[in-house]
């Protein structure tokens, strides 16, 4: 009842700011604060009983010295009422199950440069302390939020049901959501639907996020890519997760991120504390372009890691197409000289190189040369790739095992599994509980002396089962359940010790195609490999989507022989839809004739010339492949001197197309200098950005899946 009174008598009162120009503004009495980015604001209270309240999320065209009625609680739990989406729910030693927290102070400090808020709230009665992290990136228009909860007491276990990592209230409204689901060779694939009252859950159980954790909440009908209200976010978690958004008669909207605690629990003993992953979430008034801008940069800026992100990213080739499991020394250096011939710069060995590898039934886990492929190892033929001027690269799947292996026949217990249950196989692969010290030890002493015996700059990455049968018989009761998390912190673990060991080595993330590109995995990788469906035509519907929410040079793309439907696309269509990524090839590029080279020379060497565009720029998806018969991208560099328009052409114009169909291809550009002058490839004189981001252009490429890739610079 009391929380009842509450929301409807907390009175609008004004507090003057004692830091103005900084992105957090604290009230008098340290009771209130409003947090600030470029085009939005959040605002939290303290109410007269002490709860911690959030009153707004959007336009910061609002006036900042006044604090709304609260929507909700800032930090909801299991407890009294219960009538929200609870971030956390524990139960304590003398089986109390109801969290009651109050304010007990707030901090205002840095963390890596961005001005933090830190709340700390206190249970009122048991020794059960949380502090809400909340991070301000003010020029990405974002948030980071995330809590620490601990056990404070001396004696007694505190159990955690669940923990998220940060939720938000919108006012009564209709809104939809925009997400993204996915299976194998079709990722990405938009989803719109109206939130009606009730419960709609994003969610993986299985450490497989073919469904990103991405969302955006729109009003309802507001649509447009330019314009319109978003609100929007993600987890950095490659684990299980969840993202909850829970419309409530009253029309309110509540949206909750973190992990997924479905078959999950942690048990907090005295003095321990656990701390969520990172819920970023934003607000923008410039649509989904807003959306687009914002976490592309942010991706490319703050999260991929510090050791590349400024580098370019080079011209890929991988076998894995090419020959599948059927490597062997003197083909694979027999495709690294045409690659160099063609202008590549790192060569991927894929699948197949390692002990026992004929084909998916053995091998995994044994990660050391198949002599019977490279009698040699493989050192020798590196320093020969090397000698060509190329640098080499190499694929792995730590986390899986083939039960044949000798790592399997030695250790049957180091695989997820529960007595007297079967042990579920896919792809003829079991998946090791990396939550075990003797996995992590077993796979960072492989990997760490894999790359330290050869000369490998770059490693690809893979998983390709889903998690099942995820017992753990051998840990303390009350540690089984929480298995998961601690196999995502040695999966984190394991990559940041090779990557600190070999701090040269790129790394991509690859999870039978796009089934693990999240925030934590970008924190730790360089790039992903979005899709194993290579076709032209479905890459550009991924790439557009994936384009929603990463960065191009986050996005492996190689052109391939792979045919989804038999439309027998050209080669030069397919490298202009590779090209939008970071480039590569993957074909039997030995079956090659000069034809065939010469197109590739000249794509590689165009998409050399403007790759720094393509990778760092910032990009515009400006005509959609899902609404029209067309796809337009295009990339404007930080300068604004240089831009890239790729037009794909999906489909002819139907016969008898009305006048207005064929009028779509007049496309108005974005993100140039309207008092610049631009000169565009293949035009005759000179246009201001100006006349091009509104009249518009009409780039004239006719005919089915044709593409162009049109250049565009500044005059001087
Ligand atoms: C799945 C990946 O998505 C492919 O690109 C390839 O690396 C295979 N695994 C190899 O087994």
């Amino acid at each position: 009842m009391k929380k009842q009174i509450l929301l409807v008598c907390v009175c609008l009162f004004a507090f003057t700011s004692h830091s103005q120009g900084s992105s957090i503004v604290e009230g008098e009495g340290g009771k209130s604060w409003t947090l600030k980015t470029k085009s939005a604001i959040y605002q939290l209270v303290v109410s007269g009983d002490g709860l911690l309240q959030m009153s707004y999320f959007g336009d910061n065209n609002q006036e900042v010295s006044r604090i709304g009625r609260p929507l909700g609680s800032e930090v909801t739990v299991r407890g009294g009422y219960s009538a929200y989406t609870p971030m956390l729910e524990v139960i304590f030693p003398d089986r109390v199950r109801d969290l009651e927290l109050t304010f007990d102070r707030a901090e205002i400090t840095q963390v890596e440069g961005y001005e933090t808020l830190i709340l700390h709230l206190k249970d009122k009665h048991y020794p059960f302390e949380i502090a809400e992290y909340i991070r301000i990136l003010p020029e990405y228009d974002l948030m980071e939020k995330w809590i620490e909860i601990r056990n404070t007491g001396k004696k007694g276990t505190i159990l955690v049901e669940n923990a998220q990592s940060g939720t938000f209230f919108l006012p009564k409204d209709s809104y939809e959501l925009t997400h993204f689901s996915g299976i194998w060779g079709a990722e990405y694939r938009p989803q719109v639907t109206k939130l009606t009252t009730g419960l709609k859950t994003i969610q993986v159980k299985n450490l497989r996020s073919y469904t990103p954790s991405f969302f955006a909440v729109r009003p309802e009908g507001e649509t447009a890519e330019t314009e319109g209200k978003v609100w929007f976010g993600g987890i950095h978690y490659s684990g299980n997760f969840r993202v909850d958004l829970e419309k409530y008669p009253t029309g309110l909207l509540q949206v909750t991120g973190g992990m997924n605690f479905w078959d999950q629990e942690i048990n907090l003993k005295p003095g321990d504390k656990f701390v969520t992953p990172k819920l970023t979430i934003g607000y923008t008034s410039e649509g989904m372009q807003g959306v687009s801008l914002n976490l592309a940069a942010y991706a490319r800026e703050k999260i991929l890691p510090a050791a590349h992100r400024e580098q370019v990213r080079p011209v890929l080739y991988n076998s894995w197409y090419a020959t599948t499991f059927s490597v062997n020394e003197e083909h694979q250096l027999a495709l690294a000289r045409t690659a160099k011939e063609l202008g590549v710069e790192m060569f991927v060995i894929d699948d197949g190189w390692f002990r026992g590898r004929i084909n998916d039934h053995g091998g995994l886990g044994d990660w050391t040369v198949d002599k019977n492929k490279f009698p040699n190892g493989l050192q020798p033929m590196i320093e020969k790739i090397n000698e060509m001027g190329l640098d080499f690269g190499i694929w792995i799947e730590p986390e899986m095992v083939n039960p044949n292996s000798d790592l399997y026949r030695a250790h049957p217990d180091w695989v997820f599994h529960y007595p007297n249950r079967t042990r579920h196989e896919d792809r003829n692969q079991l998946m090791l509980n990396l939550a075990r010290e003797d996995v992590y030890q077993y796979l960072y002493k492989s990997f760490h002396t894999l790359l330290k015996e050869n000369n490998i700059k770059f490693i690809k990455w893979d998983m390709n089962k889903a998690l099942s049968d995820p017992g753990f018989p051998s840990a303390p009761t009350d540690e089984q359940r929480a298995v998961r998390v601690k196999y995502v912190e040695n999966l984190y673990r394991l990559i940041e010790n090779l990557r600190s060991d070999f701090p040269d080595v790129w790394f991509e993330d690859c999870a039978g195609g796009g089934g693990r590109i999240d925030w934590g995995m970008l924190a730790r990788m360089d790039f992903c490999w979005t899709s194993d469906n290579t076709d032209p035509v479905e890459r550009i519907f991924i790439q557009y989507s994936y384009l929603n929410a990463y960065p191009a040079n986050t996005m492996i793309s190689w052109i391939t022989h792979e045919d989804w439907h038999g439309q027998n696309h050209s080669l030069g269509y397919k490298f202009d839809v590779s090209m939008s990524g970071v480039l590569g090839v993957g074909y039997d590029i030995t079956k090659w004739g000069d034809a065939e080279k010469k197109i590739a020379k000249e794509k590689i060497a165009r998409y050399k010339d403007i790759r720094e565009t393509v990778q760092f720029g910032a990009h515009y998806r400006l005509v959609s492949p899902y609404e029209n018969n067309r796809s337009v991208l295009q990339f404007v560099n930080k300068k604004q001197t240089e831009s890239v328009v790729f037009v794909y052409n999906l489909a002819e114009y139907p016969n008898n197309a009305i006048r207005e169909t064929q009028q779509s291809s007049i496309v108005r550009l974005r993100g140039l200098n309207p008092a610049k002058s631009y000169k565009i490839e293949g035009f005759q004189g000179s246009f201001t950005g100006e006349y091009l981001m509104s009249r518009g252009i009409e780039f004239p490429l006719r005919g089915a899946f044709r593409s162009q890739i049109y250049k565009i610079e500044e005059t001087l």
